[in-house]
């Protein structure tokens, strides 16, 4: 029975990702801002799900975390799934301030309290929910692709420095395209995945110990596009 904690596990993804390791007999501590949810995944696995509710763009994301990590009694994998992004059509400091604190501030504080405990403890796994917006800049919501990037390319700085360590620690970097919540914005979206589809392959990931993956995988194929298509291209439609 692996000690799982899932940053942002009351809708969506994260909620999904919850359901599957409860299933699977693990032991999760589920967060996120509403009560009510928690709440209620609570109540579907009560001997398989503890829960915690806090906002992660506040000041005391290390004392929620080390309070969860005394709840299970330990840890061996944390998922930091929360996220929040808006289409700004102007250029909107609000929108981009819970951007930033909610995708690049609380991340970087979790994933490096994480990580040190992990060293400390010899082992331990990572993993994040960024997206294919991390491959490069785009118009419409210009701090979520930016913040996204600031994930997956720690996560590769942190992937090539645990390599050199050769140590238990494993990292995983998870690159969604669309997935069918409330976070998929546009009118333009397409290969939209179910929640549960797109938990299920980040959980075999994970498993898989994969540095990187792509939900669903052939969303490969779309960030090889976007990474090779020339400037003059990709900026008439990014
Ligand atoms: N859906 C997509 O198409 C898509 C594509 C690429 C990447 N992603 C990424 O996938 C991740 C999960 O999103 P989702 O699609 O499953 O959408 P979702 O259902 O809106 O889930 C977002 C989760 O993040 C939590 N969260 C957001 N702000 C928070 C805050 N300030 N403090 C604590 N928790 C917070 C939410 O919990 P509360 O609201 O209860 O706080 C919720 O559990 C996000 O990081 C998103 O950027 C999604």
């Amino acid at each position: 029975m692996k000690k799982i904690i899932i940053i942002g596990a009351t809708s969506g993804i994260g909620r999904e990702m919850a359901k599957i390791y409860a299933e699977a007999g693990h032991l999760v501590g589920a967060t996120g801002r509403r009560q009510e949810l928690l709440y209620t995944l609570q109540l579907e696995y009560p001997n398989n799900i503890i829960t915690h509710c806090f906002d992660v763009t506040a000041d005391d994301n290390i004392y929620h975390l080390k309070t969860l990590i005394n709840k299970l009694d330990g840890l061996d994998l944390l998922v930091y799934n929360a996220g929040y992004g808006d289409v700004s059509e102007t250029v909107d400091w609000e929108i981009d301030k819970t951007t930033v604190n909610t995708n690049v501030k609380g991340f970087i504080e979790m994933i490096d309290y994480a990580f040190n405990f992990f060293e400390e403890q010899g082992h331990g796994q990572l993993a994040t929910t960024s997206s294919i917006a991390s491959v490069r800049g785009n118009s419409w919501a210009p701090a979520y692709s930016a913040s996204k990037a600031f994930q997956s390319v720690y996560f590769e700085g942190l992937y090539m420095k645990l390599r050199r360590m050769k140590i238990g620690i494993h990292v995983t970097d998870v690159q969604p395209g669309f997935v069918d919540t409330k976070m998929a914005k546009g009118n333009k979206r397409f290969w939209v995945a179910p929640p549960v589809k797109a938990a299920t392959q980040i959980v075999q990931a994970i498993e898989k110990k994969k540095w990187r993956v792509y939900i669903t995988h052939r969303w490969r194929l779309i960030a090889t596009v976007i990474k090779w298509m020339p400037d003059f291209l990709f900026h008439r439609i990014g």
